[in-house]
């Protein structure tokens, strides 16, 4: 079979980033020929502080989220971390095969960390093992993502290896393909070109947040950090000018086009011209998705079914897995 997993943490402030980079990606992968498993990683989220309600908040809006852009819980499997027991459990089995070293290179935690690493969780420097463990749980074979996990889905490559390796059981973890594609794998900041977009800038001019208006999308486009300089004929006039190649990136994603198709229709053109037809795309494609979320949000009891039966699906997918790596390890079961 070709499995997909991946996962998005409920940590509040979903953006075009975590959109184009990752569930728009999910909702095309859906819809062609791979079985698709996509996990709320509330696990994940509380490696740094979150507010008990406000995570709770958090898990269902992401639910919401998911399926305002087209997830449909009929065609994927849609849950959240915590209620499948396995991904924590394979994931104590990797802390005991990934090295301090290779834990050591991980540049996520270095930024999360920043200067003081004394005083990080210990779970905020495990999470790349977690996050193993949750995609080769389900023996997964693609993981669509954005840039900034290409190196995660590296160690997870290295984990399933050196797990196979010692335990002697060729291809029995797989190694993972990321999928990471289109023109938007890593959308930076509106604000700032050098910086990625993300759910924690303090700036809200920063990114545009899948719960934004009409109005807040058109505004933050309009102040949209730019250059004086026309827009480029080619891709290789981009070269050098961040702020330009973000927006464009951002058109070309959100058009379905090539930067090149892009830069063959507006190259030559300012950014006055560029920046209201952007904001009209980003409006059209991405205000609709907080009405839906609305609708969703309307009924929570209905969410919290929608999870609790996509745990039981994706339970039922995890927990022979997990009885096979017991095995290879050697550790007894006797139910
Ligand atoms: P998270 O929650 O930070 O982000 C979710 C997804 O959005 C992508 N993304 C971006 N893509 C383009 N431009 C951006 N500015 C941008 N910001 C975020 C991320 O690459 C990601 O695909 N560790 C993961 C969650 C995770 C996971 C997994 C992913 C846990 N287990 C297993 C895949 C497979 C994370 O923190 O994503």
């Amino acid at each position: 079979t070709r499995r997909v997993f991946s996962g998005v943490q409920p940590s509040g402030n979903l953006h075009l980033g975590n959109y184009l980079g990752a569930v728009k990606r999910f909702v095309e992968m859906q819809e062609q020929d791979f079985e698709t498993i996509y996990c709320m990683v509330d696990l994940h989220a509380i490696t740094v502080w979150q507010e008990p309600k406000a995570l709770t908040a958090a898990i269902r809006e992401l639910a919401a989220a998911f399926m305002a852009c087209g997830l449909d819980p009929t065609k994927s499997i849609l849950f959240n971390q915590s209620q499948v027991p396995a991904h924590t459990q394979l994931a104590w089995i990797f802390n005991c095969v990934a090295r301090m070293g290779w834990m050591n290179r991980m540049t996520q935690f270095k930024e999360k960390s920043g200067k003081n690493a004394e005083a990080s969780s210990l779970g905020l420097y495990a999470y790349p093992s977690l996050m193993a463990a949750d995609i080769l749980v389900y023996h997964a074979t693609h993981v669509p993502v954005g840039e900034d996990q290409k190196q995660h889905l590296e160690l997870t490559r290295d984990i399933a290896i050196k797990f196979n390796n010692d335990y002697d059981c060729p291809g029995f973890f797989p190694e993972t393909e990321p999928i990471i594609e289109g023109a938007a794998t890593r959308v930076m900041s509106l604000r700032d070109g050098s910086k990625k977009m993300s759910k924690s800038d303090p700036s809200d001019l920063s990114r545009i947040n899948l719960i934004d208006d009409a109005d807040a999308i058109a505004k933050k486009i309009r102040k949209a950090k730019t250059d004086p300089e026309p827009l480029p004929t080619a891709a290789a006039g981009l070269e050098g000018r961040p702020e330009a190649r973000n927006l464009v990136g951002v058109y070309a994603a959100l058009s379905g086009e090539s930067v090149d198709q892009v830069l063959g229709e507006w190259g030559g053109r300012m950014f006055g011209e560029f920046k209201p037809a952007l904001a009209d795309l980003a409006v059209e494609m991405i205000a609709p998705i907080a009405g839906r979320m609305r609708d969703y949000l309307a009924d929570p009891a209905e969410i919290d079914r929608i999870l609790g039966d996509g745990a039981d699906r994706a339970n039922a997918i995890a927990q022979p897995i997990l009885e096979a790596t017991y095995d290879h390890v050697g550790l007894l079961r006797s139910r």
